[in-house]
């Protein structure tokens, strides 16, 4: 349930790959920890002792929405610092216990999070990366990724759920190849645009890496966690007090932690139906804006997405410029990915290895769905769509492609 805040100001909110509204009772359940309930969890008294069991119990909610025990989840600060800590964490361990497993791979769709910090640990402790192509629908060539995993591959992450496109990978099979060829090498997936769409089991996914992040499922901003499956070993990132069993220090953002928990609780609850609902209004928009905008293109797979997520390239179109006329009647959604929107406006890394045209590319749009949209608003946007592109187009003199 959203606040009144949340749902009064006019916006139809399509933007929700990119950040969520806070539900009621997460807010709920965060305010005594705002107010009141202000200790510090490591220290002994009894208000050191609230936040602390705020901690667990929200451990334990995490635990239950991706399936594992409550000693397998390490809070962070968000989907960003789980990727880092997974990654940087790995190669520090590797560098110093297996040198020669110098490898790591990933995929060419990856959010910056993992791409960066890739990059990092390449230049900083002499890695060589692997990227593995995309195919035109953004799934991962099989056969490719079978080839690249050898003896020497120390680390593997690839992307459960794409955040521009919402195709979603078969990380199961993935998994089960580079365990096949090399037992030792580690699978990591970010799953941060999985979580509350998709069910989600890491023993079934049977990888040893996962990274969530809060204010994706209608949760607070500042938590996140990392499944590190038991047995497995990260070098810390972050150095300090020793909490989180002394993988990542730091004084707990409990708040934050504690919305977190309750929204995977709540995420546990609703996802089946929250999915199949969102997953009816996705098709319904798809057909419609493929039936009746011309010119119109579909990005990512079909079949293999999420159900949030809807991906467009409208030829004739600059994407931003929708944008902005789209924001103008208070609607809002993104071009690609928005979390990469304050760097310099560059082509999405994702469309490009999907092999889109420069055109296509920059003429994109992404919808996210929320639990909280209806068809009502979806047919709003739509009709502002059908009116501000061909409006568009008659002002850039279109003529198709195929012309
Ligand atoms: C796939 C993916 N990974 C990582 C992140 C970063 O997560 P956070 O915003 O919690 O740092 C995002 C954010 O959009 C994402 O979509």
């Amino acid at each position: 349930m959203l606040t009144n805040e949340s749902k009064s100001n006019n916006f139809i909110y399509l933007d929700n790959a990119a950040s969520t509204p806070i539900d009621k009772e997460v807010i709920d359940e965060m305010l005594p920890y705002l107010t009141c309930s202000y200790g510090n969890p490591s220290s002994l008294h009894k208000l050191g002792r609230v936040s602390r069991q705020g901690i667990l119990n929200s451990r334990l909610k995490v635990s239950k929405l991706i399936g594992c025990s409550i000693s397998e989840v390490y809070f962070t600060s968000g989907g960003t610092e789980s990727n880092n800590l997974a990654l940087a964490g790995c190669a520090k361990l590797i560098k110093k216990t297996n040198p020669l497993c110098n490898k790591i791979m990933v995929s060419e769709i990856e959010h910056d999070s993992i791409l960066e910090t890739i990059s990092n640990i390449e230049k900083e402790m002499k890695f060589n990366v692997d990227f593995i192509p995309a195919n035109k629908d953004g799934l991962i060539n099989e056969e490719k990724f079978r080839e690249l995993v050898t003896l020497e591959t120390g680390v593997i992450s690839i992307m459960l759920v794409n955040n521009e496109i919402g195709t979603i990978q078969p990380i199961k099979k993935l998994a089960e190849i580079a365990k096949d060829k090399n037992k030792k090498t580690i699978f990591h997936t970010d799953a941060i645009q999985a979580l509350g769409k998709i069910p989600l089991d890491v023993k079934d996914l049977n990888i040893d890496l996962l990274s969530i992040s809060s204010h994706k499922i209608n949760g607070p901003k500042g938590a996140g966690a990392l499944y590190i499956k038991r047995g497995v070993n990260l070098e810390p990132i972050l150095f300090g007090g020793g909490q989180e069993n002394k993988l990542r220090s730091g004084t707990e953002n409990v708040p934050s932690i504690v919305g977190f928990g309750k929204a995977c609780e709540i995420a546990t609850m609703k996802l089946e139906a929250n999915k199949n609902r969102i997953k009816e209004i996705q098709s319904y928009a798809i057909k419609r804006i493929i039936n009746e905008i011309a010119y119109s293109k579909l990005n990512g797979s079909k079949k293999q997405r999420v159900p949030n997520n809807i991906n467009f390239s409208f030829q004739g179109i600059n994407g931003e410029v929708l944008l902005i006329k789209l924001d103008e009647n208070e609607i809002a959604l993104s071009t690609g990915s928005a979390c990469s929107s304050n760097k310099k406006q560059k082509a999405s890394h994702v469309l490009k290895a999907l092999g889109l045209s420069h055109k296509d590319i920059t003429g994109s749009i992404r919808l996210s769905l929320g639990y909280q949209n209806t068809k009502e608003e979806l047919d709003i946007t739509i009709t502002k769509l059908k009116e501000i592109i061909s409006e568009l187009r008659k002002l850039n003199e279109f003529e198709s492609e195929s012309n």
